[in-house]
């Protein structure tokens, strides 16, 4: 059963910054496609993200990373249309905002303007510093992310825990204040220690996002078909899975399969 506020009718990058000032935790999942994300709005959650995280869950890739500007406008252009609270950001794909600031302005102007989505989010701290300037410069809110960032995950050569050393974490600590200084109106901390989140969302005013960055951040985000259990196998500690949706679905499709070969669908109320 949600709780979500009755009174919020559209949500903005302004009300996410008052339910940080006022101490109330943001829910956050993401969607990619017209009839779940109708069903994500209307339980109450805060943030959409339509993320690049479709590579995987969409389409089945092992990474984020071949994922299309043209496919994530897809995505993002069928979730908008089934929308009517909730805020709605579109991850930047891998290419399509690194290369130079000017590539960046066109990838964001592109999302918002075919897709009509509400804002974009870019992965990385001072590398792309450029490119976050130029594109918020357009009227284009950005929300940040960092910590185990996914695009850079061939870097990494892991998905393990990021910034648990010393350097990684100030360097951390660093870039969220460059990106709050710079203009984002949010951030995502992934995978980092519980600690350093707090540490983080305590020095920040704008709200932080986490997705296995423990209880400290302002909001929580899950990948929706891991929260559904409809992905099986990934099986991370961080994930709290709220229904064995793989598992009704299986089961209602094989009874169907019974159905039909029982002859049994369609009945004579089914036909015309
Ligand atoms: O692509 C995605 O789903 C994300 C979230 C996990 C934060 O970036």
């Amino acid at each position: 059963m949600s709780v979500h506020n009755p009174d919020i009718k559209r949500v903005t990058t302004h009300t996410i910054q008052e339910l940080k000032n006022r101490g109330e935790k943001i829910s956050a999942l993401t969607a990619y496609d017209f009839s779940m994300a109708g069903v994500v709005d209307a339980a109450g959650v805060e943030i959409i993200l339509v993320g690049d995280s479709a590579s995987n869950v969409m389409a089945g890739h092992e990474t984020t990373l071949p994922i299309t500007l043209d496919q994530m406008i897809y995505h993002a252009s069928s979730v908008v249309r089934a929308v009517k609270r909730a805020l709605v950001v579109v991850d930047l794909p891998f290419g399509s905002y690194q290369g130079n600031s000017e590539e960046a302005l066109r990838s964001a102007i592109r999302i918002m303007k075919e897709s009509g989505a509400h804002a974009v989010k870019m992965e990385g701290g001072q590398e792309i510093r450029e490119s976050i300037v130029r594109v918020l410069s357009a009227g284009v809110p950005v929300m940040g992310h960092l910590g185990l960032t996914p695009q850079s995950i061939y870097k990494f050569g892991t998905y393990a825990v990021r910034a648990k050393e010393e350097a990684e974490a100030q360097k951390l600590i660093d870039d969220a204040h460059m990106l709050q200084e710079v203009g984002c109106f949010g951030l995502v901390l992934e995978k980092i220690p519980a600690t350093l989140t707090k540490q983080v969302s305590e020095s920040l005013t704008i709200p932080t996002i986490g997705i296995g960055a423990g209880p400290n951040a302002d909001g929580q985000i899950l990948v929706l078909h891991d929260l559904l259990g409809i992905t099986k196998e990934f099986k991370p500690r961080f994930l709290r899975r709220y229904a064995d949706v793989h598992t009704i679905m299986t089961e209602a499709i094989a009874h169907y399969v019974d159905d039909v070969k029982a002859r049994d669908f369609p009945n004579e109320k089914e036909a015309y």
